[in-house]
């Protein structure tokens, strides 16, 4: 190109060709409009919700924006290098000022402004399709799918299955949402790494006060009186007869007769409040203290138990009984007395719960493994029991219990997470209270003041019998 054409041209002609010329804005061109014309593809693809694959939402809100920007960020960088190329053809610096009289600039500058208000919109659409889909289960579920899926798979069969993870997670105003954010950035270098623990360390650190969260659709004032609970065992020696024990639980709040907080929810009533000294998985509990709704304050202490350093006072609330709202796992027994009780085990097949709580509680080395074996393994335990005749003829059954035992493991176990059955227990109720869980952590008679009175353990403290 000769000087004379670059001056024909005029200098900004010159410019925004040269933009293409270079293979940095070439690029930058490019980059900007494919992502540009493939994010409102994704948009539209959203609109009329013509697929549900994560992939594609990743890819068009979180992966194209970034493409775009870079792409805009180029252009005018391939554009500012080359000015070197615009005084080399004689482009004097003063013939770059913009003219507003010529028509040729006005016409330049109206595009460019539209161009801008044009890209804008789409950035602010996208964003915030990005924001509302990064903050849907299907991303925090699905995404760090390995990571999450143990979470992802209680939740949905929970009560709360239809409420979003990040009402729990993160709850409402801003600066909760940053913190989310940011320990959201951590958390995928932690995947993108493979440097995250296995298994996910219950209790959450730094989760948000439960009542920040929680009470945004419950409060401790809705009065809830009792409610009646069933359980249902059976035994090796008997697998027939099934024990029920029936609890009517007293759950309390404010009652509107007295105008006083009773019964559970009494802990997170107006006035009361209840910190701890806890190790950090809080199963050892050496102090308690209180300060009740009339001003009166107490102490209570088990001078048994010795706890680490790294003990910490927490303040109770919803998440010290209630650290299982929806990611309930089960345990192995209770799943097979299920079965056992809904007909999918057969009961008359001598030895079938033991046998079924061998196979399901065995170590397998993945869920693969476990899917083409326990079956089998079931097989050979009743085999081994009655002789294969005997398998033979109720093989079906063996297979139905299988199939139920197999998917009960399969809601519960995640070798490669290293989540094993009851890795993660409930506060609720006093079921492993040997291995730390529940309430019996205080309420065992051993945690006394200095009046010589203890948390209480009375059986009929919680929960009696239905009427
Ligand atoms: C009803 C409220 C609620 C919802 C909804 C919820 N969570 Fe949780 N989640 C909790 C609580 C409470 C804990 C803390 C348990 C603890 O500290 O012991 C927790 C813990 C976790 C943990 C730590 C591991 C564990 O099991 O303790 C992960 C991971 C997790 N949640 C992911 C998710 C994902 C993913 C979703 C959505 C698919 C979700 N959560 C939805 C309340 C909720
Ligand atoms: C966005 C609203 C929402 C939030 C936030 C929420 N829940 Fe719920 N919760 C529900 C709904 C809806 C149900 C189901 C009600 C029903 O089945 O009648 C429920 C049910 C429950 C139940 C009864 C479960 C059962 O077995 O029937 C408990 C306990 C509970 N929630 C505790 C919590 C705790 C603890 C938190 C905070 C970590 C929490 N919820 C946060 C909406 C919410
Ligand atoms: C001292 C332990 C404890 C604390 C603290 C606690 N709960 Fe509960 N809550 C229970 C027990 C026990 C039940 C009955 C258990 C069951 O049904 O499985 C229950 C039941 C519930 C239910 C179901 C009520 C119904 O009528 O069926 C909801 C909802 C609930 N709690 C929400 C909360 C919220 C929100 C908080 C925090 C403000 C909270 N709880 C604090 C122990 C507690
Ligand atoms: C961190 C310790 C702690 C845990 C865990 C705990 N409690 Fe308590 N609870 C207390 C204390 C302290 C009192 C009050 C004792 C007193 O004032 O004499 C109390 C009192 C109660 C009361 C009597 C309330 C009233 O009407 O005055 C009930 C019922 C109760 N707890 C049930 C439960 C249940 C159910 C659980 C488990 C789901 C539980 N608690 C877990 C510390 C705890
Ligand atoms: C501090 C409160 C508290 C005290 C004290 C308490 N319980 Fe419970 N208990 C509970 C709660 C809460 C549940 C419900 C657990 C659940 O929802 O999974 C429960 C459940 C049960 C169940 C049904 C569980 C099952 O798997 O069959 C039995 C039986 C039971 N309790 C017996 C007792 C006996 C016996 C005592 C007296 C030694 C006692 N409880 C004292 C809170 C208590």
């Amino acid at each position: 190109m000769s000087k004379e054409e670059a001056s024909e041209r005029g200098p900004w002609a010159h410019i925004i060709r040269g933009m293409w010329r270079s293979p940095l804005g070439l690029i930058g061109v490019m980059l900007t409009t494919v992502s540009a014309t493939l994010m409102v593809l994704g948009l539209v693809v959203e609109i009329f919700g013509l697929t549900n694959n994560v992939y594609v939402s990743i890819f068009a809100f979180m992966i194209l924006p970034g493409g775009m920007v870079t792409g805009l960020i180029l252009i005018p960088l391939a554009a500012y290098l080359r000015r070197r190329q615009w005084f080399k053809y004689g482009i004097a610096r003063e013939h770059l000022q913009i003219n507003l009289s010529d028509h040729k600039h006005r016409k330049l500058l109206v595009w460019l402004i539209v161009l801008t208000v044009l890209f804008f919109t789409l950035l602010t659409v996208i964003g915030f399709e990005g924001y509302e889909f990064s903050d849907s289960p299907v991303f925090c579920g699905t995404v760090c799918h390995k990571v999450m899926a143990p979470e992802y798979s209680a939740y949905r069969r929970s009560p709360h299955a239809k409420v979003a993870c990040v009402e729990c997670h993160i709850g409402p105003g801003v600066s909760w949402f940053v913190k989310a954010k940011i320990s959201g950035l951590r958390q995928v270098w932690g995947v993108l790494t493979n440097s995250y623990d296995r298994p996910i360390p219950d209790p959450v650190q730094n989760l948000r006060p439960a009542r920040d969260t929680c009470e945004q659709c419950h409060w401790p004032e809705k009065f809830s009186g009792k409610r009646v609970k069933t359980f249902i065992h059976f035994t090796n020696d008997d697998q027939k007869t099934p024990i029920i024990n029936n609890i009517a639980l007293h759950i309390g709040g404010m009652n509107r007769i007295t105008g006083k907080y009773e019964g559970i929810h009494w802990h997170v009533s107006n006035g009361v409040k209840i910190q701890y000294l806890a190790d950090k998985k809080r199963h050892n509990i050496s102090k308690v203290k209180v300060t009740r709704a009339d001003g009166s304050k107490d102490e209570f202490i088990n001078t048994d138990v010795k706890l680490p350093k790294d003990a910490k006072w927490r303040t109770m609330d919803c998440i010290d009984c209630h650290n299982r709202p929806t990611h309930i796992f089960d345990m192995p027994d209770n799943m097979v007395d299920l079965g056992l009780y809904s007909k999918k085990i057969n009961q008359d097949i001598p030895g079938i719960r033991e046998d079924c709580i061998t196979a399901i509680t065995k170590q397998y080395k993945s869920r693969d493994e476990a899917s083409a074996q326990m079956t089998k393994y079931l097989v050979k335990l009743q085999v081994k029991r009655h002789g294969q005749a005997f398998a033979n003829k109720h093989m079906a059954d063996l297979q139905k219990a299988g199939a139920f035992i197999l998917k009960s493991y399969l809601d519960n176990v995640w070798p490669d997470m290293r989540i094993k059955w009851g890795t993660y227990g409930s506060d609720i109720g006093h079921q492993r209270a040997d291995e730390g869980w529940g309430c019996w952590r205080c309420h065992d008679d051993s945690h006394v003041d200095t009046k010589g009175d203890a948390i209480p353990q009375d059986c009929d403290l919680c929960h009696d019998d239905p009427e």
